[in-house]
């Protein structure tokens, strides 16, 4: 009953999501066509029909993710809570807006974002990166960009950057909106592809000596029966399901995984060892103690030399070009 409810709900919200589409001025068909340099074994993102992947609009995006303008007192960018070192997440426990809130949660990780079938920590109803960016922006919750209020001015300030937004949203009367705004950041978004980690190098380049031993037996526990950790940690993202072209259906699921308190989004291992500290709220300090609190509640039967080999395996999910990448940089 709960569960047919929320799926009410969530059809509600799409269908009104499909409106606001509708009404939207229809882009000019796309000229030229978006590199995604894919790693081996990676689908292509699925994109919106009302925000097709191109380079100007990664470009505009990028710009914008790096631009503190975009927080009312101009101080804060997406790019402070979600550094391209820590894997676009920022190290904190949980997040601090740009007037010095504290939000409940833990900044998440980007890795991959773009094949997430819903977003942030436990919402089912964000289905699309367009659609969440206005979260940071609009949120007074805790305020993190503090947009609310201040759009106009907001706007504004980016009238000077028309020309950008005139290439990235070509036949558009007015281009420099807060919708094409969050056009733009979905577009960088979806671009950030990480699969390039000593495990992919094994797994798709098959080179057997890119992970060590220890990741090796590590590797072997984690999609075991007796660790479990690949019951929920699935697919090539290590995540809920993927969300893909091609691919397009999969329903948002939360789970409680025994350790934290409450129904979550599965989140993807990638690049785990940049992003601590760990979970919703940032309650676990190190890869380490995550594993120790596994042991703990879902009463696991793994010795330390076990729990070294599954931490070892975690640490070979990390994608070096991915955090030194030139594209996601700050332009
Ligand atoms: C104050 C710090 C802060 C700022 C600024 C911020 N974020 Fe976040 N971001 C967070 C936190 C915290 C979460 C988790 C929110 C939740 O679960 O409720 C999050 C979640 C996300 C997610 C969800 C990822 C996933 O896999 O579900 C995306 C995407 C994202 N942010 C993009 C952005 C963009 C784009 C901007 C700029 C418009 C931005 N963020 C600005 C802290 C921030
Ligand atoms: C029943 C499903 C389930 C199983 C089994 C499971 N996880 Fe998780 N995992 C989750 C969920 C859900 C979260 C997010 C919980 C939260 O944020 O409070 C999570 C979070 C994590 C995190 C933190 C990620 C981050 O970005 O903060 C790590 C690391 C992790 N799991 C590793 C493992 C390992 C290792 C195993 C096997 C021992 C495992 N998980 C088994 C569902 C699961």
């Amino acid at each position: 009953m709960v569960k047919r409810r929320l799926l009410i709900a969530a059809a509600t919200f799409i269908a009104a999501a499909a409106c606001s589409v509708a009404s939207a001025p229809v882009p000019a068909p796309e000229v030229a066509r978006f590199d995604w340099q894919l790693p081996r074994g990676f689908p292509i993102p699925l994109t919106e029909p009302d925000n097709i992947q191109t380079p100007t609009k990664f470009a505009l995006g990028r710009r914008l993710f790096y631009d503190r303008r975009l927080s009312a007192n101009g101080t804060q960018s997406c790019g402070d809570c979600h550094q391209q070192s820590h894997a676009f997440s920022d190290g904190k426990t949980v997040a601090v807006g740009s007037t010095g809130q504290q939000h409940t949660r833990n900044a998440m990780t980007l890795t991959n974002a773009g094949y997430n079938a819903s977003y942030t920590w436990d919402s089912t109803k964000v289905r699309s990166l367009a659609q969440q960016a206005l979260v940071p922006m609009f949120n007074t919750h805790p305020i993190e960009l503090g947009v609310a209020g201040h759009e106009k001015e907001i706007v504004a300030r980016f009238r000077s950057d028309d020309a950008l937004f005139r290439a990235a949203f070509p036949g558009q009367r007015r281009p420099v909106s807060i919708r094409n705004i969050a056009r733009a950041l979905a577009a960088f978004e979806r671009a950030l592809i990480s699969g390039n980690s000593p495990y992919d190098r094994l797994v798709y380049g098959d080179d057997s000596n890119a992970i060590s031993p220890a990741a090796w037996r590590g590797m072997r526990l984690f999609f075991s029966k007796r660790a479990g950790c690949s019951e929920c940690h699935q697919g090539f993202n290590f995540s809920s399901e993927s969300r893909y072209a091609g691919h397009s259906k999969t329903k948002p699921v939360l789970v409680r995984n025994g350790v934290t308190e409450g129904a979550f989004r599965v989140p993807t291992l990638r690049n785990v060892e940049l992003t601590a500290p760990y979970m919703h709220d940032g309650s676990i300090a190190t890869i380490d103690d995550v594993i120790q609190r596994y042991v703990v509640a879902r009463k696991l039967s793994l010795d330390a030399s076990d729990r070294a080999d599954l931490a070892e395996f975690l640490r070979s999910l990390t994608d070096r070009d991915f955090v030194t990448d030139a594209r996601f940089a700050a332009p």
